[in-house]
């Protein structure tokens, strides 16, 4: 049976809609919300989105030119609380009109699960770099309880299980923040990138790995601190080696804890070239394939919310409309990962 699922993606500035099916994506359509000073306004964020979000529903649908939805899958979260509920209001109204299940997904386990789909691998340790996200991530099975004398329950799928995180902020919200401070416009991650090219000189920088987690105020603050002595070239420098070997330390001990083959890279840092080449030789070094999944499916967008959708429904996933609220701190190690 072939379902068409329409996702909807609005947990941050990025409002997209995407139409699916088990043979690949029909339509996208997306409305980008640029704030006109400084970084996202949560309010102002929801408030572009409930403006454009009937428009770009209708034109995913219409250029996907289906005549049947089988499920509207949506972010649950993680996310910004107003924008995740803007998104929620429009996902519920219409699998009441169209009477089709309502599907809720986390957004982070929608990043890996398209990487998936789209580089054709199975199981990955992903690196997941965003705006407000940084995790390593994996999938683990869930193990039998071997001295339990009750029954084994009905024995369904793992989790994806968080390696590694950021103690503070995210990456991307970390470089902006920089960046603004430098005085870039918003988004600065790829300013910092060009910038960087110029430089001549590696500054010391904090580099914070505690466990399996990493953080990175401390080492945007020493980045400002720099900019009194040294160039911004080599501080923009500086402070993208500094944090992405920090990023690539953590996804390396968790591809020799799982033993996996693959690394897969998600969300809107992972354009960096840098990023990409050390994560590049670090995969070689051990023996692994790195895989980056086209551009449009790396940022946040619709399809892979509708594509996870897709998966969760044909393993007999919904969500009850009055289950149906928002998460905006939901971890993707909360999900029973049904459908593998
Ligand atoms: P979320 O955190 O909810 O996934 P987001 O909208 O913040 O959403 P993305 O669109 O995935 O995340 O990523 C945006 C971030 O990516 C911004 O912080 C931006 O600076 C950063 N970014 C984009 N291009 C580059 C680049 N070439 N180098 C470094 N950072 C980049
Ligand atoms: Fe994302």
């Amino acid at each position: 049976m072939h379902r068409t699922i329409l996702g909807i993606e609005g947990t941050a500035w990025n409002l997209s809609a995407g139409v699916v099916t088990e043979e690949g994506v029909l339509a996208e359509a997306t409305a980008t919300y640029r704030p006109k000073t400084g970084g996202i306004h949560p309010r102002e964020a929801a408030q572009h989105h409930a403006t454009h979000i009937a428009s770009v529903i209708r034109k995913a649908i219409e250029s996907a030119g289906c005549t049947q939805i089988d499920g509207i899958a949506f972010s649950q979260g993680p996310g910004m609380g107003p924008c995740l509920r803007t998104v929620a209001t429009a996902a519920r109204a219409l699998a009441l009109s169209l009477d089709v299940p309502l599907i809720g997904v986390n957004h982070c386990v929608a990043h890996l699960e398209i990487g998936r789909w789209q580089c054709g691998i199975d199981d990955p340790v992903m690196l997941y770099v965003s705006g407000a996200n940084s995790q390593v991530l994996a999938y683990r099975q869930r193990r039998r309880c071997s001295i339990s004398k009750r029954p084994t329950p009905q024995y369904r799928g793992g989790r994806y299980r968080i390696f590694g995180e950021t103690l503070d902020i995210g990456i991307g919200n970390a470089l902006d923040k920089f960046a603004r401070h430098a005085g870039f416009s918003h988004p600065g991650g790829p300013k910092i990138e060009s910038e960087a090219l110029a430089a001549t000189e590696y500054i010391p920088l904090p580099y914070v790995v505690k466990g399996m987690d990493f953080s990175f105020s401390g080492l945007m603050t020493a980045a400002k601190d720099a900019l009194t002595k040294h160039s911004l070239a080599d501080v923009c420098f500086s402070l993208q080696e500094t944090a992405f070997a920090m990023l690539v330390e953590v996804t390396e001990r968790a591809v020799a804890h799982t033993e996996k083959n693959d690394v897969l890279l998600a969300g809107g840092v992972g354009a960096n070239t840098r990023l990409r080449e050390m994560l590049e030789l670090m995969c070689a070094d051990r023996g692994a394939a790195f895989h980056v999944p086209e551009k449009r499916f790396m940022g946040d967008n619709g399809t892979m919310i509708a594509y996870t959708g897709l998966l969760m429904l044909a393993s007999g996933e919904s969500l009850p409309i009055e289950d149906s609220v928002v998460i905006p701190d939901f971890r993707p190690d909360q999900v029973d990962v049904t459908w593998r």
